[in-house]
């Protein structure tokens, strides 16, 4: 085994899973900026308050974040999540508003690694500062269906809640404070601590031994101010309107804690229950007041790249794109024709690979081969001298000799732009 590896919860993502990776990523651009959205790309590391403000009380500031002094005594952290920074980058440059940016790119969290949880992972994502109407939150959410719809997902789900306006939410939380202190002998030891923290994430506990106290907790529903009732009910006839299906599921607490109002989370319907969130958001109309600006509200969603194409995975869905080359050069007259003609194709916009070290006909056919080339092009003696390459389909190993043609070099471009267009 080599010294070095890759460190636990990183991977790398080689060919051809790296070019899959690339149009995901390029497919979320055409949804969202056909909506009008514009690419943000902001640092991965910033002044580690910007992310405490992500919530004191939620495990990523606790236990999860990379924070460290950098060699000037700045306490740093690497980016958790992306809406942190992108709001502090609104405060900063004070864009006009509505301002709508996507991002696409990595984020770290000392997370127990395994399958679909990783400590360095990808999100694609979008922000929306300055609007305050709840047509936007289901435009959003119905921005991340259609990418999955565009992906050829069919087994996501979208569940939906609201927390209420912060005055809703403070009451909520200190009723289900409440409620779960008077039980909390029947609670599991992990959320009787969870329950010191925030009694929001106890209603998170997965363990068996808190689901009979969960099921009878207090729901946020009968917490909603009219305003929020109207605004949650709003939200729900656009998505309704826009005929993306939803469930809505008041026991959704989100990871951090910005939200407010509309909260949503996409479930990967062929994953483990474990990491089956393939993607999130919601609403923090506090977060640009709490960063140092001026109160303006806010709402987007991150979607887990890794997540997603394990759904893609599991639903054989959007599938890794074959990486071969159209053409392989096999040149046996030195390598100088091989040079030229590679340098002369891809000019051209056709791919081309060819063999080195001046191997022999076999060996650079065997390689032609090995490459998914469609086409060999061989450049023998008789051919130098004549002004002619050979271009041959390849089927097998050798190609499909009797379906050669000669054809002269003057004349090789359009030829393989019809042969390879047919
Ligand atoms: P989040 O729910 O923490 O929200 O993350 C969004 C998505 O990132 C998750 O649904 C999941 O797919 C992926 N993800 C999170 N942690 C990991 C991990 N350790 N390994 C692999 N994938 C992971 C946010 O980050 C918010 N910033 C979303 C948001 C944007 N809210 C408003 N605007």
């Amino acid at each position: 085994m080599p010294e070095y590896q890759t460190s636990p919860g990183t991977r790398d993502i080689l060919a051809p899973d790296s070019t899959r990776w690339r149009r995901l990523v390029s497919v979320f651009a055409e949804v969202v900026e056909s909506a009008g959205f514009g690419q943000i790309i902001p640092p991965m590391f910033e002044d580690l308050g910007v992310f405490l403000r992500l919530g004191e009380a939620t495990d990523i500031v606790t236990k999860e974040m990379y924070d460290f002094e950098d060699k000037g005594g700045r306490r740093i952290a690497l980016r958790p999540e992306m809406t942190a920074g992108v709001v502090r980058a609104f405060v900063q440059h004070r864009p006009v508003l509505p301002w709508k940016v996507w991002y696409a790119g990595p984020n770290f969290r000392y997370e127990k690694a395994q399958q679909g949880r990783y400590r360095q992972f990808d999100q694609v994502g979008v922000e929306v500062l300055g609007v305050d109407d709840p047509h936007l939150d289901a435009e959003v959410i119905a921005l991340a269906w259609e990418f999955y719809a565009r992906l050829g997902l069919s087994q996501v789900r979208l569940i939906v809640n609201s927390l209420g306006e912060p005055a809703d939410r403070a009451a909520y939380v200190e009723a289900l404070r409440a409620y779960f202190s008077q039980h909390a002998d029947a609670l599991s030891v992990e959320s009787k601590q969870t329950l010191q923290r925030n009694p929001l994430r106890v209603l998170d506990s997965k363990r068996e031994q808190d689901a009979p106290l969960i099921a009878g907790a207090p729901v946020i529903t009968d917490f909603y101010s009219a305003g929020a009732a109207d605004h949650f009910a709003t939200v729900l006839a656009g998505l309704e309107r826009l005929a993306v299906p939803f469930e809505i599921r008041p026991g959704l607490v989100r990871g951090l804690d910005y939200y407010r109002k509309t909260t949503f989370e996409f479930i990967g319907g062929a994953l483990e229950s474990s990491q089956n969130a393939v993607g999130g958001g919601g609403r923090y109309d506090g977060l640009a007041e709490d960063l140092g600006g001026p109160a303006t509200p806010g709402i987007g969603f991150a979607l887990g790249v890794d997540r997603t194409l394990l759904e893609c995975d599991a639903e054989g869905a959007f599938r890794a794109p074959s990486e071969s080359v159209a053409v392989f050069v096999v040149d046996v007259t030195g390598g100088l024709e091989a040079l030229s003609l590679t340098a002369e194709l891809r000019a051209h916009g056709i791919s081309a690979d060819r063999a080195y070290e001046g191997r022999g006909m076999k060996s650079q056919m065997k390689a032609a081969d090995r490459s998914g080339a469609r086409f060999a092009l061989i450049v023998g003696g008789d051919e130098l001298a004549n002004g002619t390459v050979t271009l041959r389909p390849m089927l097998g190993a050798v190609g499909d000799e009797r379906a050669q043609t000669t054809v002269p070099r003057t004349e090789l471009i359009p030829t393989l732009k019809r042969a390879l267009s047919s």
